[in-house]
């Protein structure tokens, strides 16, 4: 038996020399660690011995088989790390390469003014809405005192989808008239809609089929038109900068009374008179006014007891002069070197 024990160990050094990858490792355990193995085999022959050997024997089987065991678990992990440099090796990423450029896009300036008069009127208690851009006849119009033959549509002619009643909203007002008959005449209302908008113009610099308005409604009571004006001193000031002025000329609108168009002092020449304002000093930005009584009770709110004001600002027109554009159909152009010179500088 020691015989045999040390005829193993002689062979150790040639079989564990042989080994040269995984594969070869599991057969050389099965050799001498299988059930079948050499080792193995060894231990029935135990029972033929007498106590002495038996002990002597079962030590020396003993630390046979663990030292084979350790070898070849150590080889093992030699080779499981070898493994794993080689494929780190592989992936290696090469930090001195150039990298490839990423394009990052950014917000349109159309949608930047849009946030930043959203905020505002959040931070003064407005709810932002929204409106439908295929619209009924009756909240386009209709509800907002302009009945069917009014004047006033020549100048708001817009697509009509269905008869006479189904139209794209020629003004984001109609939401006015929406949100009203939401609440029921029930409880105050603080709103601002921004939205699309479309007419039957034909494109030029200044004018657009498609374009957005911001649309605004306060009804509480007790609201006087100083209210109006205070609160768009405060948009001014927030868009173009603290030292703007403001100015309420006269106005006519069917849903308005009194009705009001909203001036700016001109930013560019501090009033003074320049091309921009086309000498005047003033520029006009949007309409406004105190609700008209027939719109509230129209709407559900009645008018001895309520009152409000309403106001709509063309969002492209507040980005053109905010931002300096010169033709309002650079918004809808998809030119990318028009959209860039306006970008936040989010890219390289
Ligand atoms: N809807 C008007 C337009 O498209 C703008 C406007 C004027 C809105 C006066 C208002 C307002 O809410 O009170 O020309």
């Amino acid at each position: 038996m020691l015989e045999e024990i040390r005829k193993i160990e002689e062979s150790l050094e040639s079989k564990f020399d042989s080994i040269k990858n995984v594969n070869d490792l599991n057969e050389i355990r099965t050799y001498f660690l299988g059930k079948k193995g050499v080792v193995s085999a060894l231990g029935p022959m135990m029972g033929s011995l007498s106590v002495e050997e038996k002990k002597e024997c079962g030590a020396k089987l003993n630390e046979l088989r663990n030292n084979i065991s350790s070898r070849l678990d150590a080889l093992k992990e030699k080779f499981e790390n070898a493994a794993l440099d080689e494929k780190l090796k592989n992936e290696s990423i090469d930090v001195t390469l150039p990298s490839t450029k990423v394009n990052i896009g950014s917000a349109n300036m159309l949608e930047r003014i849009i946030e930043e008069v959203e905020e505002l009127f959040m931070s003064m208690g407005y709810d932002v809405v929204d409106g439908p851009e295929v619209e009924e006849d009756r909240f386009n119009f209709e509800l907002l005192n302009i009945p069917k033959g009014h004047a006033a549509r020549d100048a708001q002619d817009t697509f009509y989808l269905k008869d006479d009643e189904i139209l794209l909203r020629s003004q984001t007002s109609g939401v006015q008239a929406r949100v009203m008959l939401e609440h029921e005449g029930k409880e105050p209302i603080r709103m601002i809609c921004p939205g699309k908008t479309y007419r039957r113009d034909d494109d030029d610099a200044t004018h657009s089929h498609q374009f957005m308005q911001i649309e605004g409604l306060l009804v509480e009571d007790n609201i006087s038109l100083c209210d109006l004006k205070g609160t768009f001193d405060i948009l001014a000031k927030k868009l173009f900068g603290s030292d703007i002025n403001t100015r309420f000329r006269p106005s006519y609108y069917q849903f308005t009374e009194p009705s009001v168009e909203m001036d700016i002092s001109c930013f560019n020449c501090k009033g003074k008179g320049c091309s921009l304002c086309k000498q005047t000093g003033w520029i006009t930005v949007g309409g406004a006014g105190m609700v008209h009584p027939n719109v509230l009770n129209m709407c559900g709110y009645d008018a001895n007891k309520w009152n409000g004001f309403a106001f709509g600002f063309g969002a492209e027109r507040l980005a053109m002069l905010k931002y300096g554009i010169s033709d309002i159909r650079t918004f809808y152009m998809t030119d990318l070197r028009e959209l860039r010179n306006f970008d936040r500088g989010e890219e390289d």
